[in-house]
């Protein structure tokens, strides 16, 4: 059944201390700011070069196919898809109609999406972001947080599959807070975070459960859990990293007003 959240308190200080020790596996200090977010961006940058991308699906992910249509969307609305990487959702966003705009900071995960889908893209170099285009799919390359409202004119739905949880807890209210200034009213989002005893594993992904997903988009949206799924069968090397529990959680948000 879909919870809908009242919500409840701020995210207790025992898991944000847990989590600025988890910063330093990040392999970064954990410090707030644009020096943290060079530090980070550094840090997939190297993970793209030295291939280490296992958060990578070759598949379609299954809850976009299932609870994409809840959204009620038309074709012809334009979809933004924060932190895309290489993903094969982008393609299937593409199939279901929608223009859809990503942004991606490695330019290897970029040029790999096209070439690997045989599509040959134009573009175009700027000064925050170099623009690859293929018919009405857009992918900037570049920082997520050099973003400005006109890049992300007419979206009126965003897809966030790994994309908060790749941000450590001092990290994730600066994404959400770019994030939502980014939108007008009325957007809808689609939202699959991962859930687990954050003691047990450093992330990437890191653990962002309902309390703190409800208290850092209560402001401006409507936050509905769909669906929890026991996926630690699926990830065998999250067990052998030491995880007792691995949960997959599918929210629906939409936008208050
Ligand atoms: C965990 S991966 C998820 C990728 C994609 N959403 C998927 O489902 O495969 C996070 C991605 O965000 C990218 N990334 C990290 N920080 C970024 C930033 N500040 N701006 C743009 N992309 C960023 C990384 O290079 C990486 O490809």
């Amino acid at each position: 059944m879909p919870r809908q959240f009242i919500c409840p308190g701020p995210v207790p200080s025992s898991q944000r201390r847990a989590e600025g020790v988890l910063s330093w596996a990040y392999g970064l200090l954990p410090v707030r700011g644009w020096f943290a977010r060079v530090m980070r961006g550094d840090f997939w940058l190297k993970r793209w070069e030295d291939n280490e991308i296992r958060f990578h699906q070759d598949r379609i992910n299954r809850y976009l196919e299932r609870f994409w249509p809840r959204l009620g969307l038309g074709r012809g609305d334009r979809v933004f898809v924060p932190l895309c990487g290489k993903s094969q959702d982008l393609l299937w966003l593409h199939e279901q109609g929608h223009p859809v705009l990503g942004v991606e900071i490695s330019p290897i995960a970029v040029k790999a999406f096209f070439a690997e889908n045989h599509l040959e893209p134009g573009c175009r170099v700027g000064p925050r972001f170099t623009r690859w285009t293929h018919g009405s799919t857009e992918l900037l390359c570049g920082d997520f947080f050099d973003l400005g409202v006109l890049d992300t004119q007419d979206v009126v739905a965003v897809y966030d599959r790994a994309s908060l949880v790749a941000f450590p807890h001092a990290e994730r209210r600066n994404y959400v807070r770019h994030l939502t200034s980014l939108l007008t009213d009325n957007v809808r989002m689609l939202l699959v975070t991962t859930d687990f005893p954050s003691h047990e594993m450093d992330g990437p992904p890191f653990s962002v459960g309902e309390e703190e997903v409800c208290e850092l988009y209560k402001d401006a949206f409507n936050v509905c859990l769909v669906h929890v799924q026991d996926a630690l069968a699926d990830y065998p090397h999250f067990r052998e990293r030491g995880l007792t529990r691995f949960e997959e959680k599918v929210y629906l948000l939409t936008s208050k007003d």
